[in-house]
């Protein structure tokens, strides 16, 4: 009997170590962020992220990737997610390759301001397969993939499938960008996230990312809880 109850409570106490991910602190003025390496991170196709976020600052980065950056180069493939008078901005720039000039992206927005100082869960994704139901085209439900946003189980989402990202072994970063004001914020309307996040996830692993190097940590604090 007290065996059965202790090994319960060490099942317990594994799970509850295991659901809550590490988390960080971010100090907007300085620029600090996480970069992870996409080597083995597979998101050219189709996407599906997670974290939690708390933060009181009505701007900031919290999430960016892009292709090899060239100068000079038009067809650069880059996707953020940002706050933005304090609304929660999703926007992918994918323009065709070898095509006519076309682009294709998404742009969706939340419809009430996160920037609240209580923890927010994030779930974004890019073709992430979803049922609809089939409407006037038959009974029933259609698979379509979906782009966008879930904020605390509100989904803000756009239908149809985007081109493949060009973004293999990239990198991706949260929270901010070395090159931020140069490349991403050129107007200074933006900055870098202010606040704390934390339960970093890929969804179509189920895994929990960790930031490439420990140097990268340097700057961002562990959070003083959980
Ligand atoms: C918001 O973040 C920006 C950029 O990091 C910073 O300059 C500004 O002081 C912050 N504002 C507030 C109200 O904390
Ligand atoms: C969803 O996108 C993938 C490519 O990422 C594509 O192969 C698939 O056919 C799409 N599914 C639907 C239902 O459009």
């Amino acid at each position: 009997m007290e065996l059965r109850v202790s090994l319960r409570l060490f099942f317990l106490s594994c799970f509850v170590w295991h659901v809550l991910g590490t988390c960080y602190y971010f100090q907007g003025p300085y620029n600090t962020f996480l970069q992870f390496n996409t080597d083995t991170i597979l998101f050219s196709h189709r996407s599906y992220f997670q974290l939690s976020f708390k933060t009181q600052n009505d701007s900031g980065l919290l999430y960016y990737t892009e292709s090899k950056f060239e100068s000079g180069e038009t067809t650069l493939d880059y996707e953020g997610i940002y706050i933005y008078e304090g609304k929660l901005h999703y926007f992918i720039f994918n323009p065709q390759k070898y095509g006519t000039g076309s682009s294709r992206g998404a742009h969706v927005i939340t419809d009430f301001d996160v920037n609240d100082g209580v923890w927010h869960k994030l779930e974004f994704f890019r073709n992430k397969e979803a049922e609809v139901p089939a409407g006037f085209s038959g009974d029933g439900y259609k698979k379509v993939n979906q782009t966008g946003l879930t904020v605390d189980g509100k989904s803000y989402v756009n239908d149809g499938t985007l081109n493949e990202m060009d973004v293999t072994k990239q990198s991706l970063f949260i929270g901010g960008h070395p090159k931020l004001s140069k490349r991403i914020d050129q107007s200074g309307k933006l900055g870098a996230f202010d606040g704390y996040i934390k339960d970093i996830e890929d969804l179509l692993t189920g895994k929990e990312l960790f930031p490439e190097q420990p140097g990268e940590l340097r700057e961002s604090e562990f959070c003083g809880e959980p």
